[in-house]
Parts: structure tokens; sequence; C-alpha cells
């Protein structure tokens, strides 16, 4: 992440053609996968939203709770004139309560992949903060992007990654993206982050089969994406949504699987498919409090303070950067 001149609003929406070659690889690799970051087109995005106001999907309740009861420390910890940036901020019910706990916060860059929900988040956020400087980015932040530069100079940037996004990255994809972050800190800087802790497997494996089947619809409409967009021609009724917890490598793994033996076309390219065959679509990582200090620490964070829930479910994490000028 590099600065650049001013924008009012930036756009970095990744093309339709990376989705095109970034599905084909993951249908071509073994075993087969399609990348969790497309989930969220407009009705993805929906979906997700209507997922964390389900009674088994713990995690937002979790972490809005932590918000709620600790806005106000979290802020001091994060201290005044700060340049927040919030990566995959979605809606900003979370972003919300911690600005109006800042003091005199110098600006606000949510970093979004999806458009519609950016658009509007800034919208109302422009409304109810109208002296605060918000620089909307739509990008992949996964990868390297240039953000703009506010105009008040801040005395520290802090990167704010809510709703436990970091569970999705592969270990290795986790400490390469949280490097990036360090290097845009710098010194000084900081990042709040909220992380799904390990907890029995039957609380983690309700939260992502729910009963109400809208994980499911939201794991669909990755296919329903492709064929809109890709010209893929997927047929719904013949895919089901599986999501089991694998305790040897901590994470719960969300699958489509195929009810039977089909071809599936992808613009000029055939797959093949068996009945039980399926396409790994997301990994969600459950840490403990030690392992996310340890990621962190690898990627040049110090442990600061961690907020929790009663139930210690979910862990709100605050790290300042030990790396750079
Ligand atoms: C965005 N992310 C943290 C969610 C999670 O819990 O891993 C995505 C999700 N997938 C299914 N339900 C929610």
């Amino acid at each position: 992440m590099n600065h650049e001149a001013h924008a009012a609003v930036l756009d970095r929406e990744p093309a339709k053609s990376e989705f095109l070659s970034e599905a084909i690889a993951g249908l071509s690799s073994t075993p087969r996968t399609l990348p969790c970051k497309y989930f969220y087109d407009a009705r993805g995005a929906a979906l997700f939203q209507k997922i964390s106001e389900l009674p088994e999907y713990y995690l937002t309740r979790a972490e809005l709770q932590i918000l709620d009861r600790y806005c106000g420390d979290i802020a001091r910890a994060l201290g005044p004139n700060i340049e927040l940036i919030g990566l995959g901020t979605g809606a900003g019910t979370k972003t919300r309560i911690l600005l109006e706990k800042l003091e005199v916060p110098a600006a606000y860059i949510p970093v979004d992949i999806s458009k519609k929900q950016l658009e509007r988040s800034t919208a109302s956020f422009r409304k109810i903060f109208p002296t605060l400087e918000i620089l909307p980015v739509c990008a992949d932040y996964l990868e390297p992007i240039r953000l703009p530069s506010p105009a008040r100079q801040a005395l520290r940037k802090i990167v704010y990654f809510p709703g436990s996004t970091i569970g999705n990255f592969e270990p290795d994809a986790a400490r390469q993206f949280l490097q990036r972050v360090a290097n845009h800190c710098r010194r000084g800087g900081g990042l709040l982050i909220g992380v799904d802790l390990q907890k029995d497997r039957h609380v983690l494996e309700r939260a992502y089969n729910d009963s109400a089947g809208v994980t499911a619809q939201f794991n669909l409409n990755l296919l329903a994406r492709a064929n809109r967009e890709l010209g893929a021609d997927f047929d719904l009724e013949q895919w089901q949504h599986y999501a089991v917890y694998n305790s040897t490598e901590s994470r719960i793994e969300i699958y489509l699987i195929s009810e039977i033996d089909q071809t599936v076309r992808v613009q000029d390219r055939q797959f093949d498919f068996r009945a039980g065959e399926r396409i790994a679509t997301e990994y969600s990582y459950k840490y403990t409090k030690e392992s996310v200090i340890e990621l962190t620490r690898e990627a040049g964070f110090d442990f600061s303070q961690m907020w929790t829930d009663d139930a210690r479910w979910f862990g709100v994490f605050y790290f300042i950067c030990s790396r750079g000028r």
C-alpha cells in the first residue's frame, strides 16, 4: 500500500477477467477451489448481512458486544488524531461505534471489495460525521493497493480489520498480508483486528450450517455469480452446501458438493465432476489468543491489548507496529 494524491472516490474493483482466470485456475486444481472473495457481489453482501443476524452466527454479535462495552477503552488505546483505514468494514456498523469514540480522527479510509455497500456506507457516514474526511476505496485489499492521502497529517495510521476476515486467509497468506499492513502503518502505527477464537466444534458447525439455510444460499451464490458474470452453466439444484470443522487445521471448511455426475462449462472450458466431488469455497480459521499474537508478531506487530466477550468466543486485539520508520 502506497499513497497517492487525494481523490474523492477510488475505484479499483477487480476486473471480471480476474474472476474468470481465478475461477478456471481453481476449478482445474486439486482439490478444486473457488476463491471466497467472490462471495461478495451485491447479493452476496446482502446475504452476508443476513448471516450476521442469524441466531447461530455468533461472531458479529460477539464482536459488537465487545465494541459496545469497550469502545471507550479501545479509542483511548488508539489515541487522538489517527488515520483509520478500515479493511472490509462492510455496512460500517462496527466502525461507526469506534468512530463515535475516537478523539478528533484525522481521516477515515474504508477499503471494500463490494462497491454498492461501500457507496451506501460512505453516504451514511458522511451524514453522521460531516467534518470527518472520508476517502473510500473500492478494491481487493488482498492485493497491494495505493491509498489516498488525507488532507490533514495524522499522528499515526491504524488499520482496522474487523469481522475475523483474517480467518479466511491461509496462515501463510495471513502472514504476508499482515506484513504488508505493517509496512503501511510503519513503526508506531497500529492494527485493530477482530478474530474468532477456538471453541466447541458444535458451536462452530452450527454457525456455518444455519437452520434457515442462509449460509447455503451465500455459498451457492458463488455459482450463480459465475453463471451471471462468466457465462458458466452451473445447475444450482445439483450442488449442496457443506461445512465441517477440521480440528487438525483449526478451521471450518466450506464446500459445494456435486449431487450427481455432471459437466460444467465456464466459457470455452469444461469441468467434469463426479457425484460427491467437492469444490472448496472457503476456510475460516479459528485462533487462540496465543496463536493470534504469534501470527502478528511474525508480521512485525507487538501485542498491546485484547478485549473479549462474556463467553470468550471472540477477541478484538490491538497491536502496535514495531517495524519500519
Ligand atoms: C467474512 N468471514 C469472516 C465469514 C466467516 O465467518 O468466515 C464468512 C462466512 N462464511 C460463511 N459464513 C460466514
